[in-house]
């Protein structure tokens, strides 16, 4: 009898490595990073930096639009103001314990590319409306994140409205206090198998 539970929490440790290979190699978002720094070089702006908050951001609406066919009036050839709306946008931006006063100011730009190839996603950004966003100098930070077709490059700034500083607020607090007690429970599922 004493195997059975230890089968569970294996079944709940394949489960968890299971959802974590669903998150797609970076290549692309490594490349996409590099290549946007060359670019503001040539251009005598300020490298960006990566971050974080913005990266996290950056999955999550890549993720809500992969199921979603590039065609020439989504991601970079969207029509200026026609950008789609998310209805639990505030969620996404909780789940990355982030705060509409933190990331108002920021340029959030989706790009569907079939593949990713990398010379198209490049240009997706340079030679589209997007390029006005990379040429500014207000922008300091970035972070990108991608799903199947979709990449999504997010710019920060260095103000309080664009810095994406983290929500300190308490409906925050407790939405983490529950991502961090799943965490707990597969660290310790974890240890129990050792
Ligand atoms: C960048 O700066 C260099 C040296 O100051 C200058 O020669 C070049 O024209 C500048 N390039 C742009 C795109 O402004
Ligand atoms: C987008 O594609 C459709 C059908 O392929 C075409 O009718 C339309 O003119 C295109 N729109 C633009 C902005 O290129
Ligand atoms: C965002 O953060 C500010 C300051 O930390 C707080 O006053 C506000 O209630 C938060 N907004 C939301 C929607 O959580
Ligand atoms: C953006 O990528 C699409 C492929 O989805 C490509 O057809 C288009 O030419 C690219 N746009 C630019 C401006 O490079
Ligand atoms: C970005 O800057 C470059 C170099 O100054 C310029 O050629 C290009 O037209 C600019 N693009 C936009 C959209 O402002
Ligand atoms: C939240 O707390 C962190 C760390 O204490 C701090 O750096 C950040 O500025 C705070 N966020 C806000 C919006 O005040």
């Amino acid at each position: 009898m004493a195997f059975l539970p230890r089968y569970l929490l294996l079944s709940l440790l394949l489960l968890n490595s299971l959802l974590f290979s669903f998150v797609k190699s970076d290549d692309e978002e490594d490349n996409l990073f590099r290549s946007i720094n060359s670019y503001r070089t040539t251009l005598n702006l300020t490298t960006l930096r990566e971050n974080d908050k913005a990266k996290c951001l950056a999955d999550e609406i890549a993720d809500q639009f992969k199921d979603q066919p590039c065609t020439n009036t989504t991601g970079a050839n969207t029509v200026p103001g026609t950008e789609p709306q998310f209805s639990d946008y505030p969620n996404l931006l909780s789940k990355c314990k982030l705060n509409v006063t933190t990331t108002r100011d920021a340029a959030i730009m989706p790009a569907c590319v079939p593949n990713l190839v990398p010379d198209l996603v490049l240009s997706n950004y340079t030679m589209s409306q997007y390029a006005t966003s990379l040429n500014d100098t207000k922008f300091t930070g970035v972070g990108i994140g991608s799903d199947d077709n979709w990449i999504v490059v997010i710019l920060t700034t260095n103000n309080l409205e664009g810095s994406f500083t983290p929500d300190n607020s308490s409906a925050n607090v407790l939405f983490q206090l529950g991502l961090i007690s799943q965490a707990v429970f597969l660290l310790m599922a974890f240890l129990l198998l050792l």
